[in-house]
């Protein structure tokens, strides 16, 4: 799967782009520390709504929580949308951007799920994680979601604890999968999910979610994890569960570990 690794189709991506503003550009490159890190000087530079920072491979890759997100070359899609949004939108981009990415995906393998808070799950392994980084500019709010698609990558080349929990869409499906057209695919989802009213992008949540109504393991920051039953998610992504006592509780992604 990364034995020859074909080049980014341009006119191909492009063809299939139905946007109107995200994905317009598209900022690439090669190899880069991290995209949010690019994104971020983009962005003081005056990058426009919707500029997508993508890199075939990031050396310094970020996760949640200040953790390495493992990033080679392998006609991968590591990218970060710059999005200069209202503060209330931004506020429910924990729902919106996984909803996009994970309809995006389904397209190439149908039973993608939301495993909460931010990756995508198939089959019990994960393809996909995601991060939303924000930053008040003098010209306004920035978010800047980061998505990092394990798309052609070859799982076997991992480091084993990596495939114990990793995969990719190729593995899989067991054939190369074509990232430029994924890839127009998730800035479509985006731009039509981010002009979705709240509830709607809630309720297609839902049904691509593989937590509520099921017991979560939640693993507090500095704190005790514990069990309980997923009961609930608002429009912001946080999560309603529920103790075996009886007691809710709301946690966010900032929450847990
Ligand atoms: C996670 O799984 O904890 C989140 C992973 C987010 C990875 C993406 S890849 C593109 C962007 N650049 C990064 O350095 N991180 C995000």
């Amino acid at each position: 799967m990364t034995a020859s690794l074909p080049p980014f189709d341009f006119a191909r991506f492009q063809s299939l782009l139905t946007t109107t503003l995200i994905g317009r550009p598209l900022v690439y490159r090669p190899v880069v520390g991290s995209t949010m890190d690019l994104a971020r000087r983009e962005a003081a530079e005056g990058a426009v709504h919707g500029t997508a920072v993508f890199a075939e491979e990031q050396t310094a890759g970020r996760g949640r929580r200040g953790r390495t997100f493992f990033s080679p070359a392998g006609a991968n899609i590591y990218v970060t949308f710059i999005l200069r949004c209202s503060l209330e939108l931004h506020r429910t981009l924990p729902v919106r951007v996984p909803v996009a990415v994970a309809e995006a995906l389904a397209a190439v393998v149908p039973e993608a799920a939301i495993k909460w808070p931010n990756d995508i799950w198939v089959g019990g392994l994960k393809v996909c994680g995601m991060l939303i980084d924000g930053e008040l500019e003098a010209e306004g709010p920035v978010a800047f979601p980061g998505i990092g698609i394990n798309v052609n990558f070859d799982p076997s080349t991992a480091q084993p604890d990596l495939q114990r929990i990793a995969t990719s869409l190729a593995a899989v499906l067991g054939r190369p999968v074509d990232r430029e057209a994924l890839f127009a695919r998730l800035c479509n989802e985006l731009e039509r999910t981010l002009a979705a009213p709240a509830a709607d992008v809630l309720a297609r949540y839902r049904e691509r979610n593989l937590v509520l109504g099921r017991r979560v393991h939640v693993s507090p920051v500095g704190g005790a994890p514990f069990e309980a039953l997923a009961v609930d998610l608002d429009d912001a992504g946080a999560l309603v569960v529920e103790r075996d006592s009886g007691v809710r509780e709301t946690v966010t992604a900032a929450d847990v570990t």
